[in-house]
């Protein structure tokens, strides 16, 4: 087993998706405070599980004995409306699970590790799918009417 692939690979997502889940905070206190409680609310609770799957490669890469790396995160443009958020989300998704199925090619050696990115790209697979969800829905409902139901 490569220990080192596996480790490459913890340290990857832990960085990357550190940043994407405070993004996620931050968005969610935004939709908050424009009145989008339950659009928010949704976000903020995605950081959480989202940085519980942070926790668990971290722990992998302990268990490996390895040491982890506190790396500094590229900066995001914040985006305040709901609609165009979740527009720009979906590309991150899209390219996010693009890069995890490459990614678990090079771990077949170590199914531990395997194992938790596997759980973890099912994860990312159905926030994607939320969010193709709901954009079909503003385009059936209406934008109006998508954003009363996030009141
Ligand atoms: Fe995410
Ligand atoms: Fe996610």
């Amino acid at each position: 087993m490569d220990t080192k692939k596996s480790v490459e690979a913890l340290q990857f997502f832990t960085t990357g998706l550190t940043r994407g889940a405070f993004v996620h905070k931050l968005q969610g206190q935004i939709f908050k405070s424009q009145g989008f409680t339950k659009l928010g609310q949704k976000y903020i609770d995605h950081f959480t599980e989202e940085m519980g799957w942070v926790e668990q490669f971290v722990n992998r890469i302990l268990d490996l004995g390895c040491e982890v790396k506190a790396e500094e995160m590229k900066g995001e443009q914040l985006i305040s409306n709901p609609v165009d958020y979740i527009k720009a989300d979906l590309a991150i998704q899209v390219a996010g699970v693009d890069l995890l199925y490459k990614c678990m090619e090079t771990l077949r050696e170590d199914p531990t590790t395997y194992d938790i990115m596997k759980g973890y790209l099912k994860d990312e697979e159905e926030d994607l799918y939320w969010s193709q969800e709901q954009l079909e829905l503003i385009e059936k409902i209406g934008e109006q009417n998508w954003l009363i139901q996030q009141l």
